[in-house]
Formats: C-alpha cells, sequence, structure tokens
C-alpha cells in the first residue's frame, strides 16, 4: 500500500479535530458556546464592502493577479506603515502581496531552509510556524515562553551550537495563543542577536490592530537595524474583519523577500484584483481615521465582559492587552486537554488547550474573544454553574 509522505505525520492537528468531534456531540445534547478557533464573527466595514463590489464589475477584474500585487496596493502599505508606524518601505521590492500571512508563514521554509537547518519557533506557538518547518524538511527548536519571561523567548538561552546552524527565528506580538507583547527595545534585542548568529528575524504581526486601552503593538522594523536582519508578515484578516478574503502582505528586507517571491510565483497568483482594492480601501480608512479602528474596541469590550463575569465565579485571568485571545491558567489538578475537555462536556464551552500549540502551552487553555458579549456572559455563567472551577479533575 502506498503511503503519503512522512512530512505529514509532523503536522498532527489532533487536538483541534478532537475538540471539534467531541464538540458536535455535545451539542446534540445542549447549548455549546464556542470560544475555540480565532475566526472573526463581524463582517467588514460597509464601504469596503461596497469597494470590493464595484471593482469586481470592472472589466479584467476576474483575471489572473501577479503575485507581488498591484502597485497600489504595494504603495497604499508603504503609505500605511509609515503612517503607522514611522518605517519607510520601497514599494517596489520591499511590499510583496500573500494569500494570508498562512501562505508566506507556510512558504517561507520553502524558500530559506535545506533539510538539516534548524528553525526557530516559539513554544506555544502558532501551529504553521512549526508545521512550515517540517513540510521543507528542516529541524524546529522550540524557543520556550514562560509567564516569568513575559512570555518573550530568552535568547541567551539559545545554545550557540543551535544559533549556528539556524536559518531563521519566528516571533509572533502581540502573541497567539498567550496574547503577550513585546517592546521596540525587546525587538532591538533580537536585532542584535541576529546579526551575532547571522539569523533571519521573521516578525508575525497579524494583530497589530486588534489591541486595547489605547495600547498601539509596534512593529518589529522600529527596531533601529532591523530592515537588515528581517522581515514582518501582516494581515488583513483580524485588524479589518477580513479573513476569508486571504489577503495580506510581507514587508522589509528585499533580498529576504525575493526567494519567497519565487517560491511563491510557481505555485500560485496574486490575490483576487477587487480584495486588492478592498485591502487598499481599508488601508486608507484607518489612515484617514487616525487609528480609530472599529474591531479593537470590539474585542476590549469581550474582553471586558467575560473577565469580569470569570472573576465573579472564581477565576481570575490576565487581561490580554491585544490579539482575540484569553491565555487562562488552569485551576491546580487538571492538565489543560482535560480542563478543555471538562469545559466542553459539562458547561458546553469550547476552548483549545495550550498544550495544542506545544509542550509549554500545558497549564492554560485559549479562550477566543469571537462571540457577542452576550454569548459571553452566558458562557461565563454556564461555567460558574458547573461548579468546574471548585472542583479538582475527576472528581
Ligand atoms: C499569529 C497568526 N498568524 C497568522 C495567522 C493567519 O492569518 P491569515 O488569515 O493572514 O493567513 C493567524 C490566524 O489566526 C494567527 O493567529
Amino acid at each position: 500500500m502506498r503511503q503519503p509522505s512522512k512530512r505529514l505525520q509532523n503536522l498532527s492537528a489532533a487536538i483541534f479535530s478532537e475538540m471539534a468531534a467531541r464538540k458536535k456531540e455535545v451539542a446534540k445534547k445542549r447549548a455549546v458556546y464556542d470560544l475555540s478557533i480565532g475566526s472573526p464573527d463581524q463582517p467588514p466595514e460597509d464601504q469596503l464592502l461596497e469597494t470590493l463590489l464595484d471593482a469586481a464589475r470592472q472589466p479584467g477584474a476576474f483575471g489572473y493577479a501577479l503575485s507581488e500585487g498591484t502597485a497600489a496596493f504595494r504603495e497604499e502599505v508603504a503609505r500605511w506603515y509609515q503612517y503607522r508606524f514611522g518605517v519607510e518601505l520601497a514599494p517596489d521590492g520591499e511590499v510583496h502581496s500573500l494569500m494570508g500571512s498562512q501562505d508566506g508563514l507556510a512558504h517561507f521554509a520553502l524558500a530559506w531552509t535545506d533539510p538539516g537547518d534548524i528553525v526557530l519557533v516559539p513554544d506555544p506557538g502558532y501551529p504553521i510556524y512549526e508545521g512550515s518547518v517540517h513540510l521543507a524538511g528542516a529541524i524546529p527548536y522550540r524557543m520556550p515562553l514562560r509567564a516569568e519571561n513575559g512570555f518573550l523567548p530568552k535568547l541567551a538561552d539559545i545554545p550557540d551550537e543551535i544559533a549556528a546552524r539556524a536559518k531563521f527565528m519566528i516571533l509572533n506580538y502581540p502573541n497567539n495563543p498567550v496574547s503577550a507583547v513585546a517592546t521596540v527595545d525587546f525587538f532591538t534585542e533580537v536585532v542584535a542577536f541576529a546579526k551575532r548568529h547571522d539569523i533571519i528575524v521573521v516578525h508575525d504581526l497579524a494583530y497589530s490592530e486588534m489591541a486595547f486601552d489605547g495600547y498601539r503593538p509596534p512593529s518589529f522594523l522600529q527596531a533601529p537595524g532591523a530592515k537588515e536582519v528581517g522581515i514582518e508578515f501582516n494581515s488583513f484578516s483580524k485588524s479589518f474583519n477580513m479573513a476569508g478574503c486571504r489577503i495580506a502582505y510581507v514587508v522589509g528586507n528585499s533580498e529576504i523577500i525575493k526567494p519567497l517571491a519565487i517560491v511563491k510565483s510557481n505555485v500560485d497568483y496574486g490575490v483576487f484584483l477587487p480584495v486588492q482594492q478592498m485591502a487598499v480601501a481599508a488601508l486608507r480608512m484607518d489612515r484617514e481615521a487616525g487609528g480609530k479602528n472599529s474591531v479593537g474596541p470590539v474585542y476590549q469590550e469581550r474582553r471586558d465582559v467575560l473577565l469580569t463575569a470569570l472573576a465573579e465565579a472564581g477565576w481570575d485571568i490576565e487581561p490580554p492587552k491585544a490579539t482575540m485571545f484569553v491565555w487562562a491558567p488552569v485551576p491546580k489538578g487538571w492538565t489543560s486537554r482535560e480542563f478543555a475537555i471538562a469545559l466542553l462536556e459539562e458547561a458546553g464551552v469550547v476552548v483549545i488547550p495550550g498544550s495544542a500549540f506545544g509542550d509549554e502551552g500545558e497549564g492554560y487553555v485559549r479562550i477566543a474573544l469571537v462571540q457577542s458579549p452576550e454569548v459571553l456572559r452566558q458562557a461565563a455563567r454556564s461555567i460558574a454553574e458547573s461548579g468546574i472551577l471548585t472542583r479538582r479533575a475527576g472528581v
């Protein structure tokens, strides 16, 4: 019997599938509150939908697009980076469109590694970071993200022989799943480390606009010298509720982007042209609104409603400064998987066990703020009424 490639064996999404299957069963018996997957539940702004429809009616709208993105798209991204972060980008070479940051992340290791090369990945981390390394036949080295270090990797703990074999390092702040944030000072240390060891830095800034209480997440490219060593992915999925449109971009060092562009232009074409026009309108709208992006307040209210209700029920959780996730410590006596299953079966609340994101995620569950405040309140009430929080596992 022929077997699929061995590479696939390292792409296990077992816990995600298990939670989905269990949810189906539980939903036959009771109300279920799905706080598992980070897919935005809100539509894009009306004016963006209108731009999309108008653009779709233009002649040529349905033709193939070039992989790098239209000049208008790349110019607007450069303008937005200047406005938002004070970072200068050349639209030709330093900006390249993507079909979601997932596309860029999935293909980057193919563009930059050979079998045996090492890639430094965060643990816990968004699954494609490590998955892409396995797909390319390279070797992931996990950098632990721990509460005592503010969920930042300790660069000094990376052994020299690992750093010597590492092609690139992936970072992600604001972070999924732990929702921690980083400063430009931290990024400056990363630049020094990358220069010392000749390592490329790949920063994933997917949550740049989903931030609360006036906090504005920085770009890695704001660190002095960052463009000499790195690139950054950013996306319209979360910032503008456009996840299904599949549009994002990579910016930064043109020599680092070039090999990724070669892989991409062989694998596929560019993003649907009307979606590129919609994205241009989104960035322009954001610049004109002067930082009043609506996604921040929507998720901030959800965060506050959920955490207040859970605190009343006896579950104290550090409020995140950004992202659509709450990284919640599991009460003593449970593994994160056991606790997630109990929340589902006894309270109907679906969350993802932290261990799904790497060994260092043990001890936490990830709650996605992807329901209305009313539903989040009901979910918290259901958890309180289940009595899970005051009981030990298996009792
Ligand atoms: C950290 C992170 N990076 C990238 C992505 C993928 O985003 P996109 O829709 O741009 O592919 C996600 C989606 O959840 C994410 O959480």
